[in-house]
């Protein structure tokens, strides 16, 4: 009787968020049978009398009939009902939650079995009021709200899609956290605000003549104390569930509160005012983010520039960001892989974290990342959902490409969009051979984004590339996995194989002919969940290897660099130069090679650069157009217009500011030029383009006078902590407002 699709769900609690589920569901699916449970007759009454629910009852006599058992509950009775409900639930069936803590259950004394837990897929919709009650219950309440997934290892990937499903039948967006930050983070930002709520109401009513204080009582206060209206019982629960978090961040109040009242009582006006500045421009930076949602294209500021000082050191051992096309790739893979993948080493860039919001808005339940570290519970192949939006691929023409290849090939249209530099970006070169391949895909005018696709069934082709391009190969390859027959691309010179690499670590045969320079996939084949760890990117570890490169007494050790041999033309092109780089410590990571990398000062010559050398080096250019300004004599580039496509006009981008600080440069359309001498200081744009931004920063290293650098919001999209890695190393940059 109840097909996959329609299956029988208990709600157990109807209150506003249990009510607000049974209407949402039922307004999502007429004929779905919701069932319910609670102490007030009234309100079952009222929602069998609404038509929301089919039948009420006690829990006992319930839990047999459903496959999904909602625990629309306070905390600390979702642990009292678990072993009723285990006790008298299907075998099949599925429990979840909404309890706004989510570490109790697991260290409660009830002690629960992990069988038992594998069958409860905690979830926390961050939705809902101070109001409470069936009465209070509405059908879109969760519409384009957060809800917070925390699976467990135990639960089935299979299980965790289902609970994904049924909020995004409701309209909710299905992010992912681990219960430990999950309860961190709902101290500080819901748990502690209504703590507070409650203690100045108590605080005033507990003054003498509170009467007469509450009728004067204005907005303030109403604006203040709104949470305190909320539900006792649920928020007592939630105390004492959350009880070390909120311990933790109540500490860190009580002490604010400490300082706030010493700055009053010496009356410290200045300092006051500059807390009070820095808390209003934060809170209206949060609300302009998170609550007005504006077009995202207009959320990327570019104001952010970068002051460098001039001199400075490099020395030390650091590791910097994951590597940013790995860092795509595992989201991409174990998302349509059978089974859970863990990820360490994630770029937590913006580039990487809209490439996982893409993947969550296409069902994929995505835990983290937290330090680097995610969870991704594969849908499987032909497992994503039609996603309800344009995907928003940011700054990433990675992320584009290779998602055209994926969407190309799924049984649902989809349409994918970006920023300003992205908008402008080519992206015929993927819908061509797509098209080859019976795709569906519509460019905007001259063949930039957004890119309309209409998934197709594919065909497998041969395919030779007229560029060495990985995205391009990348984005054949992933359509290839859905294509009949076999998908072999050529390429006229090696470029990045991480796509090739990883797959076969995802257990799908991938042949690779080196000497015909060829990969080619076959469609049908499944992937299988693997571990990945990601190692550090070389091309943002191409601004410390030249900086320490060009800087006299630098001796810098680099960590766990990703080494792939088509990734190290940096490191060919520099050696060529007469840097002196060691490499130590080789060793194989996930299928990746991985070394540690130490480069101490050595004065550089200029080179011709080998056109072999382009594809390997494709993003490190703009650096290394800064070791070719302090080398000794010129570098000549041709064969790289490739790099007039990237997130800027590369060679122009460079020019313009090399020039500005009077180094001598010629351009060409495939080339530049570079005289090395002294560098003067000066104002340069980055034009957006983050890795401009950063090669001006390791400019400063050897330029006379201070550099201005701006335009650099987009740093973070491959190197979040850019800024404070230089810094630690001993350059003198910093990030301005
Ligand atoms: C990338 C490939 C390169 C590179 C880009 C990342 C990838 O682009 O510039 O930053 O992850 O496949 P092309 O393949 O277009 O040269």
């Amino acid at each position: 009787m109840n097909d996959k699709n329609n299956k029988v769900v208990l709600i157990v609690g109807l209150g506003m968020i249990g009510g607000s589920i049974a209407c949402g569901l039922k307004k999502a699916k007429p004929e779905r049978r919701i069932i319910a449970c609670d102490r007030d007759a009234q309100a079952l009454q009222n929602a069998i009398d609404d038509g929301v629910i089919a039948e009420c009852g006690e829990l006992s006599a319930l839990c047999p009939q459903a496959d999904i058992i909602i625990l629309a509950v306070p905390p600390l009775t979702v642990c009292e009902l678990l072993p009723e409900v285990l006790k008298h639930m299907k075998s099949t069936a599925i429990i979840t939650d909404v309890a706004s803590v989510k570490s109790h259950i697991f260290t409660s004394s009830a002690q629960f079995s992990e069988e038992a837990l594998a069958k409860f897929v905690p979830a926390h919709p961050i939705a809902g009021s101070e109001q409470s009650g069936y009465a209070a219950a509405v059908d879109d309440l969760f519409e384009n709200r957060n809800v917070i997934l925390t699976p467990h290892s135990g639960n089935s990937t299979d299980s965790v899609a289902t609970i994904n499903g049924l909020w995004r039948e409701l309209g909710a967006n299905v992010l992912g956290m681990t219960r430990v930050r999950h309860d961190e983070v709902l101290a500080a930002t819901s748990h502690l605000p209504h703590l507070l709520a409650y203690a100045i109401v108590d605080v005033l009513l507990k003054q003498e003549q509170s009467e007469d204080i509450f009728r004067y009582a204005a907005g303030g206060f109403a604006d203040f104390s709104r949470l305190a209206s909320s539900d006792a019982k649920m928020w007592s629960d939630i105390f004492v569930a959350n009880s070390a978090a909120v311990e933790k961040v109540l500490d860190d109040y009580i002490q604010s509160l400490l300082d706030f009242k010493k700055a009053i009582q010496k009356k410290e006006h200045v300092k006051l005012q500059e807390s009070f500045e820095t808390a209003k421009q934060t809170r209206e930076k949060f609300i302009s983010q998170h609550f007005k949602p504006k077009k995202q294209e207009e959320m990327i500021s570019n104001k952010l520039s970068f002051s460098v000082q001039p001199g400075g050191q490099v020395a030390g051992t650091i590791r910097v960001a994951g590597d940013k096309s790995i860092s795509h790739r595992s989201i991409i893979l174990a998302s349509i892989a059978d089974g859970i993948t863990r990820v360490t080493g994630f770029l937590e860039g913006e580039d990487a974290l809209n490439t996982v919001a893409a993947f969550r808005e296409m069902g994929v339940t995505i835990v983290g990342p937290e330090n680097g570290e995610l969870t991704i519970y594969g849908v499987g192949k032909n497992g994503l959902q039609a996603p309800r939006k344009p995907l928003y691929m940011g700054n990433s023409g990675t992320a584009m490409r290779l998602l055209a290849g994926l969407l190309a090939a799924q049984s649902f249209n989809s349409e994918l969009t970006g920023d300003e530099s992205l908008m402008e970006r080519p992206m015929n070169r993927v819908a061509g051979p797509l098209r080859s391949m019976g795709a569906n895909i519509d460019t905007g005018d001259s063949g930039t984004p957004p890119l309309a696709i209409r998934g197709s069934k594919l065909q497998g082709f041969t395919y030779e590339m007229p560029i060495a391009s990985a995205q391009v190969k990348s984005c054949l390859l992933l359509a290839g996995l859905y294509a009949e027959g076999e998908t072999k691309i050529l390429e006229p010179a090696p470029c990045r194989d991480h796509t090739e690499r990883m797959l076969q670590g995802f257990g799908y045969k991938v042949a690779v002919d080196a000497e015909e320079g060829s990969s080619a996939v076959s469609g049908g084949a499944e992937l299988k969940a693997t571990e990945i760890d990601v190692p550090a990117d070389i091309s943002s570890a191409a601004f410390f290897l030249v900086a320490a490169a060009i800087t006299p007494g630098s001796d810098l050790t680099l960590q766990h660099v990703g080494v792939n041999p088509t990734r190290i033309g940096v490191i060919n092109i520099l050696r060529e130069m007469g840097a002196s780089i060691e490499s130590s410590n080789e060793r194989l990571v996930g299928g990746e090679p991985v070394a540690d990398l130490r480069v101490r000062y050595q004065p550089l010559k200029g080179i011709v650069i080998s056109e072999a050398e382009i594809p390997l080096a494709i993003d490190e250019f703009p650096v290394l157009f800064v070791a070719a300004a302090c080398a000794e004599g010129e570098t000549l580039l041709h064969g790289a217009e490739e790099l007039r496509v990237k997130e800027s006009d590369r060679i122009d981008a460079m020019a313009q500011g090399l020039k500005k600080l009077g180094v001598v440069v010629e351009t060409f359309d495939d080339g530049i030029r570079i005289v090395g001498g002294d560098m003067g200081g000066g104002a340069v744009d980055s034009f957006g383009d983050h890795r401009i931004a950063m090669a001006f920063t390791v400019a400063g290293l050897r330029s006379e006078s201070p550099i201005d650098i701006a335009n650099c919001a987009n740093v973070a999209t491959s190197f979040p902590n850019f800024v404070e890695l230089a810094s630690e190393v001993g350059m003198r940059v910093s990030a301005l407002k």
